[in-house]
C-alpha cells in the first residue's frame, strides 16, 4: 500500500511517500481504505520529535481519517463490510489502509459524506468537548478564542454561538478576521493591534480558550475574577510558567483537557460525533471548505500547517 512516513524525527524534508506492507487485522479490527486524511498540529509535533508516536519502523503518522471498510474482523459483524466510517485516534493513518479496532470506529450517517466528515473529524469533535464538557459556558457569557479562524477555533466559535455565547477572539491577518466574523463571532481582534484591545478587553472574560499556548499569560489578564482559561493546545510555542499564587488570589483557574480522554468508548464516539454532525446538517454549523493535498504532497501539506495560514482543515486525499 501507498504511506507517508519517516525514519528520523525533524523538519517535514524527513517525509516519503511510497510502498510499505498492508496491515493485517485480527478478529475485533477492521481494514479501513482511507479517502481523506485529517493532518493535525498533533502530527506536526509528533514529526518533530516533540509528542507521543506509535513506535514502528518506519514511523507512519497520522491518527485521523474517513473512509470506507473493506474487511471485516471473525468476531465481528459482517454488516460492517462496505460502511462509511470516521476514526480519530488510530495510530498509522497516513496510509492507503489502515487496521482499526471496531470500538474506534465512527459510523457515518447519511446525511455526511466522507469528505465532510474528515473535515469535521478531530477538530470538530476537539470543539465539541472544550465547549461541552470544560467551558460550559452558559447564554450571554462574554468568551474569547486565540487563534479563532483555524480549524478548532471555526466550530468551537459557531458551537458557542448557538449557545448564545458572547464570542470573540484573535487573528493574525484580515482575511482570517473576514472568515471567523463571517462565522458568528462579534469581534475578532488582529494580534498586530494588541496594544489597542488588550487593554480594553482585560478583566472583563469569563472564559479564554487558548490553543495558541504562548499567549497564555495574556489570556489570564483577560479574564475577570473567577473566569477560566482553557488551555489546549501550543500551535504558537510552549506558555510560559504560570504564577498559581497570582490565579489564586483572582479566583481565576486554568483547565486542561486532551481529547483522547473524553473518546473513552464506541458509545462516547458515537454519541459526541452525532451531536456534531447534527449542527453540520441542520445548518447550525458551517463547515468551510478543506485544503486538499494528494497523500503525496505530504511535505507541502505539513509546510503549508505550520506556516499558519491554513484556515480551517487541512485533507491528504488518498
Ligand atoms: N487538546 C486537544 O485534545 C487538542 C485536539 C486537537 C487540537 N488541539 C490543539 O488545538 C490547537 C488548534 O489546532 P487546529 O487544528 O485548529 O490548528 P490550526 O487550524 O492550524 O489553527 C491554529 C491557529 O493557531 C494560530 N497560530 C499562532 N501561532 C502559530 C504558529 N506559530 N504556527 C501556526 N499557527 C499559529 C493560527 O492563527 P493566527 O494566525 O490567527 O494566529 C492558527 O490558525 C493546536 O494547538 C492543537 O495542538 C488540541
Amino acid at each position: 500500500m501507498k504511506a507517508l512516513y519517516f525514519n528520523q524525527f525533524g523538519d517535514s524534508d524527513v517525509l516519503k511517500y511510497g510502498d510499505l506492507a498492508t496491515p493485517a487485522i485480527d478478529e475485533n479490527s477492521v481494514l479501513v481504505k482511507t479517502e481523506f486524511i485529517g493532518l493535525n498540529f498533533a502530527d506536526i509535533y509528533r514529526r518533530r520529535g516533540n509528542y507521543h508516536i506509535e513506535p514502528s519502523d518506519p514511523y507512519i503518522n497520522g491518527y485521523e481519517a474517513s473512509g470506507q471498510v473493506v474487511q471485516v474482523g471473525a468476531g465481528l459483524d459482517k454488516g460492517l463490510l462496505g460502511q462509511s466510517v470516521l476514526f480519530v485516534d488510530v495510530p498509522y493513518a497516513n496510509a492507503e489502509y489502515v487496521k482499526v479496532p471496531s470500538e474506534k470506529l465512527i459510523i457515518l450517517p447519511t446525511a455526511i459524506d466522507t469528505k465532510q466528515a474528515a473535515t469535521i473529524g478531530l477538530q470538530g469533535l476537539t470543539a465539541d468537548f472544550l465547549a461541552n464538557d470544560l467551558g460550559q459556558n452558559n447564554k450571554d457569557d462574554r468568551v474569547f478564542i486565540t487563534g479563532i479562524s483555524g480549524g478548532v477555533g471555526q466550530i468551537l466559535s459557531q458551537i458557542l454561538s448557538a449557545k448564545g455565547v458572547k464570542v470573540s477572539g484573535s487573528v493574525s491577518t484580515e482575511l482570517k478576521q473576514q472568515i471567523a466574523l463571517s462565522l458568528g463571532a462579534s469581534k475578532v481582534y488582529l494580534n498586530r493591534d494588541k496594544a489597542l484591545w488588550q487593554p480594553v478587553l482585560k478583566g472583563k472574560l469569563e472564559t479564554v480558550y487558548d490553543g495558541v499556548g504562548s499567549t497564555l499569560t495574556e489570556s489570564i489578564e483577560l479574564l475577570k475574577n473567577k473566569g477560566k482559561v482553557i488551555f489546549f493546545g501550543m500551535a504558537g510555542g510552549n506558555p510560559e510558567n504560570i504564577d498559581l499564587i497570582d490565579l489564586l488570589t483572582h479566583s481565576k483557574s486554568i483547565l486542561t483537557g486532551d481529547l483522547w480522554d473524553y473518546l473513552s468508548s464506541f458509545k462516547e464516539r458515537q454519541n459526541r460525533s452525532q451531536r456534531l454532525f447534527k449542527l453540520v446538517s441542520t445548518g447550525k454549523i458551517n463547515i468551510s471548505e478543506p485544503t486538499i493535498f494528494h497523500l503525496s504532497e505530504g511535505q507541502a501539506a505539513h509546510n503549508f500547517l505550520e506556516s499558519g495560514k491554513s484556515t480551517g482543515k487541512v485533507l491528504m486525499k488518498v
